[in-house]
Formats: C-alpha cells, sequence, structure tokens
C-alpha cells in the first residue's frame, strides 16, 4: 500500500486484525470492522498486547452499515484483503458502501 505515515486506513472485515496491527504500526489511525463479536474482542486483546491500543480500534458492525456507524469518519485507504467477498450477498453494494467512506482521491486497495 506505500508509505502510511499520516494515512487514516480502515481495514474492513479484518478477521482477528493482524493486518489492521500491521498498518497500525506504519500509521496512527486504522480502524477495523468485523461483524464477528468474537473478532473485535480478540483484535482488542491483540492491541493491548502489542502497545497498539491507541493507534487501532476496532468497530463491531455489519460492513454494510458502515456508512451509518462511521458516518463521522473518512479515510485515506481502505483496506481489504482474502477472503472477504466470498460470501457477501451484494458485491456492488459493498463496494459503495466503502467508496462512500474514502476522502476523495483515496484509494480501495
Ligand atoms: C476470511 S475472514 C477475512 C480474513 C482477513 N482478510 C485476513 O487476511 O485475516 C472474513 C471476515 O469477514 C467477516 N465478515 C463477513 N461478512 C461480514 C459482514 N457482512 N460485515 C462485517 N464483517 C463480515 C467475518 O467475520 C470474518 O472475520
Amino acid at each position: 500500500m506505500g508509505d502510511l505515515s499520516g494515512a487514516r486506513v480502515l481495514h474492513s472485515q479484518f478477521h482477528f486484525g493482524l493486518d489492521t496491527l500491521s498498518v497500525a504500526r506504519q500509521t496512527d489511525h486504522a480502524v477495523g470492522l468485523d461483524f464477528s463479536e468474537h473478532a473485535v474482542a480478540n483484535a482488542r486483546k491483540l492491541a493491548e498486547r502489542a502497545g497498539l491500543a491507541d493507534r487501532a480500534s476496532f468497530v463491531h458492525a455489519n460492513v454494510y452499515d458502515a456508512g451509518t456507524v462511521l458516518e463521522a469518519e473518512s479515510f485515506d485507504i481502505i483496506y481489504a484483503s482474502s477472503g472477504v467477498t466470498g460470501r457477501l450477498p451484494d458485491l456492488q453494494g459493498w463496494a459503495s458502501t466503502l467508496c462512500a467512506l474514502l476522502k476523495p482521491g483515496g484509494r480501495f486497495y
């Protein structure tokens, strides 16, 4: 994703947050979103253990509600990696929901 310093990054459907925490090592504003309560709880524990809780936050939500739960936020980069699209009922809705959270000129990676 290139140089992330200073970037606000949303990691969608983060699983247990390892990639979110890798991002948080490179910027001070990383947000993960996942609809699994278990994933969120474990990611928060990992962030504490890694000393990254002040740079990484984890939101418990359905990705289709991201525009509502993150309405005050906008991001330079939105990141989604392997395994996130396979079971989604509406791929176009997923992409447009996330892209609406990008700052002008932001990237959906
Ligand atoms: C295969 S895992 C993602 C793995 C991740 N890319 C990684 O590399 O670690 C899929 C994740 O998507 C989440 N997920 C699936 N559908 C979702 C939805 N509609 N809203 C939010 N999270 C969702 C699941 O809870 C799970 O954590």
